[in-house]
């Protein structure tokens, strides 16, 4: 007779709360069918016993002093970890002083992100108003940074990274690729003042439809690839997270999901890639859900022109844009996602397209070539004929 454990739902249950990744099974135990289906539901392991625990490492007295007090009394805290040595920029500027410039300035004024910020804007005393506004807030603040804005594009002269959110934005029931004739003018005043201004400059692209905009740039500025980035994927990530977030009713800090390909209709979630504290969506979610979720981040800044009626979303697309220039000076490590110029990246050539890449002061470095389904890499193809289709490539 048996002398073991019955190991049932209920135990799986157990380890899943405790956010175990195994189950131990000793000789002896049994293991119901009704477990073995739970645990693979939530990408438990069964492993057979007895597991061996890795030996503990041998640490100096005072890190041992230190675990120990944290052990011992609850409200000492941990000491925060030192913050990465950002890189600060000479000076940052925004063409284009509206909603998502504005935000752009205030966080980077907070951030002290950058010696100088310029703001330019066509609208007469725009950017001027939104610096001055800025410079008072400096009191309270206490931020260091000299905020500077007018009406003509020399202002980009010097800067370090310039950032083009200048155009029209979509009203209701409008596409972003609408706007291409009218906003390519704007990018291509733009990258004329960027090329003869400030030669040295990384640009971001925000103005939509993105991907187009940026091969705009890229041929108004003549700049190599690496200088030459959009910013859509750190926005479109940002939705699929908030979406996988809502639905699995966890933080968003507790989610890791990219989204690659257009900022359009043919924008590319990667589910395969995404997952919930650490697991696969699949733990957490149904496949309904997950593609829902999908939807959601395709549909989220339709979503908001929807409800503004006139624009569209500024403050997201601010922190997408701040997300890209903290990986270039250093506050943020790993691959991002960013559109850019591919030259057989993905098996794709010629297009600017979102893809994850490392990037650094000068702009990107290098693209990171995930492993994605059969249908994800279809959706990236796809994606790349589609702009070719809008661009007449
Ligand atoms: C958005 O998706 C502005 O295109 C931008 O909200």
């Amino acid at each position: 007779m048996s002398t073991g454990r019955v190991i049932g739902t209920d135990t799986v249950e157990d380890a899943r709360r405790r956010s175990r990744l195994i189950v131990e099974v000793m000789p002896g135990d049994i293991v119901t069918a009704l477990a073995r289906e739970s645990a693979e539901r939530f990408g438990l392991k069964l492993v057979d016993g007895p597991v061996e625990m890795p030996a503990p490492v041998r640490t100096d007295g005072a890190t041992s002093m230190r675990r120990t007090l944290y052990r011992r009394a609850p409200k000492w805290q941990a000491p925060a970890r030192r913050p990465r040595k950002a890189r600060q920029l000479g000076k940052l500027a925004l063409i284009g002083a509206g909603g998502v410039g504005g935000n752009i300035a205030h966080l980077a004024a907070m951030a002290d992100m950058a010696q100088e910020i310029a703001l330019i804007d066509i609208a007469p005393g725009l950017a001027a108003a939104t610096a001055l506004d800025l410079n008072h807030a400096s009191g309270i603040t206490g931020a260091a940074g000299r905020c500077l804005g007018g009406e003509t594009l020399d202002l980009v002269a010097g800067a370090e990274v310039v950032v083009v959110t200048a155009g029209r934005a979509r009203g209701p029931g409008m596409t972003r690729a609408d706007l291409i004739d009218v906003n390519a003018r704007v990018i291509r005043a733009a990258g004329e003042a960027i090329r003869s201004e400030a030669p040295d400059a990384v640009v971001i692209v925000v103005t939509n439809p993105l991907d187009e905009m940026t091969v705009k740039m890229l041929r108004a500025t003549g700049f190599p690839r690496e200088r030459v980035l959009g910013m859509a994927g750190t926005l479109d990530s940002s939705r699929f997270r908030h979406a996988l977030a809502r639905a699995a009713g966890v933080d968003p800090a507790d989610v890791d999901a990219i989204t690659l390909g257009s900022h359009g209709e043919e924008m590319a979630p990667i589910p395969s890639r995404a997952t919930i504290k650490g697991r696969p969506l699949e733990v957490f979610l149904s496949t309904d859900q997950i593609e829902t979720c999908v939807q959601d981040a395709i549909t989220g800044g339709g979503q908001v022109v929807a409800l503004k009626k006139m624009g569209s979303a500024t403050i997201a697309p601010a922190h997408a844009s701040i997300e890209l220039i903290d990986h270039m000076r250093d506050a943020r490590s790993g691959p991002v996602p960013v559109s850019v110029m591919l030259e057989g990246e993905y098996g794709i050539e010629g297009v600017v397209l979102g893809v994850p890449a490392h990037l650094g002061a000068r702009g990107f470095v290098k693209v990171e070539e995930l492993r994605l389904t059969d249908s994800e890499t279809a959706g990236l193809h796809a994606a790349a004929e589609a702009i070719r289709a809008r661009l007449g490539l």
